[in-house]
């Protein structure tokens, strides 16, 4: 059933939205701490039409998202995971509502590399956009220790052999910005890919910041470690880029 035409009522609307139990998100209607398109509502079983409906919860505004679909500019010093080991989750810089829908992100980032990540607690999209089938290509800047030569640019892009693997990898694109700056187009996501294939042209990663998941580029007005909703038109873009075979 489309979102259109669906109606629940606003404790089960708070519910889904990740605000709670039951029973806390009767008791915050109850209490007259929720809002619906701009009016008070204390009863918990009014039904809303799903659609463009806006909320507030202690004064707090929300809209309805029936899948979460966000973009974060992830910082060094956090970790892709739910349960660290060393630095903060990147899921402590969500608000906790998104954290309790089960949000996962879709490939992780070193701890130490900053950049676009996508989180999501749609498992079908999340599949398809991580999914090796699907070789959505993803764009990296690569600050390397020494300069780097037309030489190495030129081994990148016909494939260098890693440790485990049965045959060379090479980057989609591989273009040269600064004597030290790279930007590096992968197909693939293995461990440390980025690092590894670097080291395998006897150079060495400095920085690396994902800059491009698909179609989609790490807007320039997304600060470090602040995350967003994505429009329907990312939506779409990454739609389509998932469909690759
Ligand atoms: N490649 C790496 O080496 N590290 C990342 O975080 C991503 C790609």
């Amino acid at each position: 059933m489309s979102a259109m035409a669906k109606k629940l009522s606003i404790e089960r609307i708070l519910h889904n939205q990740g605000f709670g139990s039951r029973k806390l998100c009767r008791i915050l209607v109850i209490n007259e701490e929720v809002t619906v398109n701009g009016e008070l509502c204390d009863d918990p079983d009014t039904t809303f039409e799903l659609e463009n409906l806006h909320y507030t919860i202690k004064g707090e505004a929300w809209v309805y998202h029936e899948k979460s679909y966000l973009m974060m500019h992830k910082p060094s010093n956090y970790e892709c995971s739910h349960k660290t080991q060393h630095h903060p989750t990147i899921y402590s810089l969500l608000p906790h509502p998104l954290v309790e829908r089960g949000v996962q992100c879709i490939g992780r980032l070193d701890e130490d590399t900053t950049g676009l990540i996508l989180i999501s607690d749609d498992g079908q999209f999340i599949h398809r956009m991580s999914s090796p089938k699907h070789k959505v290509p993803k764009v990296y800047e690569v600050t390397c220790k020494h300069a780097v030569s037309d030489e190495q640019i030129a081994h990148i892009l016909k494939g260098v052999q890693l440790v485990d693997e049965d045959a060379p990898i090479a980057a989609l694109a591989c273009t040269k910005i600064n004597d030290h700056v790279i930007h590096m187009t992968l197909a693939e996501g293995k461990y440390h890919q980025v690092k590894r294939m670097v080291a395998a042209i006897s150079n060495r990663v400095e920085a690396l910041k994902r800059i491009k998941i698909g179609r989609l580029e790490l807007p320039q007005d997304l600060k470090v470690g602040e995350w967003r909703w994505l429009s329907a038109s990312d939506l779409n873009a990454l739609q389509a880029d998932g469909q690759n075979q």
